[in-house]
C-alpha cells in the first residue's frame, strides 16, 4: 500500500530580512486509513508543513507527495478536507450559507448539499444555530463549523490543524468519536495537536517535530513501550545475598523492586523466586510512559544536545 502523505527531506525557509528555517530535512509517511498526529511546541513547524501540503506556501527544498502523486492538481485537492488553525467564516453568511457556498464550489448537487449540511450540523451539534451568522458563534461553535466544512465533500484525506482548539471536554470526546468513525470508514486523518493525552487516545502514529526537525516517529505503542517495566512491592526487604540470587530484579527502595522489562515469563520466574523465599508479593504494577512524558523527554534531550 502506498502512502497517502509523504515528505522527503523537506526544508522550508521563510524569506525576508530575518530568514526563518521552519522545517529542515523533514521526512514522514502516512499510510491510508491511519490517524496520524504531528506534535510539536509552538513554532515547531506543524502548520507550515500542512500549508506546504495544501499548496498555500512553497517548500524550499525536498519533496512531498499526496495520494502517491508528486504532481499537484485540482482534482487531488478536491479529495482533501482541511481545517485551518483559527478558521474565520465570511461575516455576512449564516453557517448554512457558508457550507452551501463551499459545496457549490465542490459542484455538489443541491439535494446532496441539503442532505449533507443537515447531517453535519447534527453530527457537530450545530442544528439549532445553523441559520445564525457564523460571526456570532462562540470559539467552540466556530471550530465545530470548521470541522463540518472540512468533512463537507466527504474527502478521503482530512487535515486538521488543532481540531479541538476551543472545544469543551464533552465536545472533545464527541470529536474523537467522529474521527474514529471516519477512520472506520477508511478515511485518513492528519492532525496537528498540543493535547497529548487526546492524541494518545486516537492516533495510530505520531511524529515529534522540534524546531523544524523530526525527532521521533512511530506508533504510539512503539514509542510509549520503550520504558515499560514492572514494579513489585514485597512484604520485606531482600538481603544482599537474596538480591544477587534474583537476576533482573533491581532495588528501588526498601520493599520496592523493579523488573526492567515487559516479558511476562521472566516476571513470573522472578515472582517464583521471591515466593520461594517465603516473601509475600503485595503489589505488581506495570509502568509505561505516556505520550506526554515521552514528548517532554524527547524535547529536553534534544535541547541538551543542541
Ligand atoms: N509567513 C511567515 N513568515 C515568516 N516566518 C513564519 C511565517 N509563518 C510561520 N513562520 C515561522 O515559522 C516557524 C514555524 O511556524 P508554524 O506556524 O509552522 O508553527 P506551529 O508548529 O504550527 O506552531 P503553533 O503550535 O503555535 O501553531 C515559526 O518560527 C514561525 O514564526
Ligand atoms: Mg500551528
Amino acid at each position: 500500500m502506498s502512502e497517502i502523505v509523504s515528505s522527503k527531506k523537506l526544508t522550508k525557509i521563510y524569506p525576508g530580512r530575518i530568514k526563518v528555517k521552519a522545517l529542515e530535512d523533514f521526512s514522514i509517511s502516512v499510510m491510508p486509513g491511519q490517524i496520524f498526529g504531528l506534535l510539536g511546541q509552538n513554532g515547531a513547524g506543524k502548520t507550515t508543513f500542512i500549508k506546504i501540503l495544501l499548496g498555500i506556501t512553497r517548500l524550499t527544498e525536498g519533496s512531498f507527495s499526496l495520494f502517491g502523486s508528486n504532481e499537484y492538481n485540482h482534482l487531488l485537492k478536491k479529495n482533501i478536507g482541511y481545517l485551518p488553525e483559527n478558521i474565520q467564516f465570511p461575516e455576512v453568511f449564516t453557517a448554512r450559507q457558508s457550507l452551501a457556498a463551499l459545496a457549490r464550489f465542490y459542484e455538489m448537487e443541491p439535494s446532496l448539499i441539503k442532505k449533507r449540511t443537515g447531517e453535519l450540523f447534527e453530527l457537530l451539534g450545530l442544528e439549532k444555530i445553523a441559520d445564525r451568522r457564523a460571526k456570532t458563534f462562540s470559539k467552540g461553535q466556530n471550530q465545530r463549523l470548521g470541522i463540518a466544512r472540512a468533512l463537507l465533500h466527504d474527502p478521503d484525506l482530512i487535515i486538521l490543524d488543532e481540531p479541538t482548539d476551543g472545544i469543551d471536554p464533552v465536545g472533545r470526546k464527541e470529536i474523537r468519536t467522529i474521527l474514529q468513525d471516519l477512520k472506520s470508514k477508511g478515511k485518513t486523518i492528519f492532525l496537528n495537536s498540543h493535547i497529548l493525552s487526546e492524541v494518545e487516545m486516537i492516533t495510530d502514529s505520531v511524529a515529534i517535530l522540534h524546531k523544524g526537525k523530526l525527532l521521533r516517529t512511530g506508533t504510539i505503542h512503539e514509542l510509549t513501550h520503550e520504558n515499560t517495566h514492572f514494579e513489585i512491592k514485597i512484604s520485606r526487604g531482600l538481603t544482599l545475598e537474596e538480591e544477587n540470587s534474583i537476576v533482573y530484579l533491581e532495588k528501588i527502595s526498601e520493599k520496592l523492586y523493579r523488573y526492567n522489562g515487559s516479558e511476562v515469563t521472566e516476571l513470573n520466574r522472578i515472582i517464583d523466586k521471591v515466593r520461594n523465599l517465603e516473601i509475600l508479593i503485595e503489589e505488581i504494577t506495570l509502568r509505561k510512559s505516556n505520550l506526554e512524558e515521552l514528548f517532554i523527554k524527547t524535547i529536553n534531550a534534544d535541547e541538551r544536545v543542541n
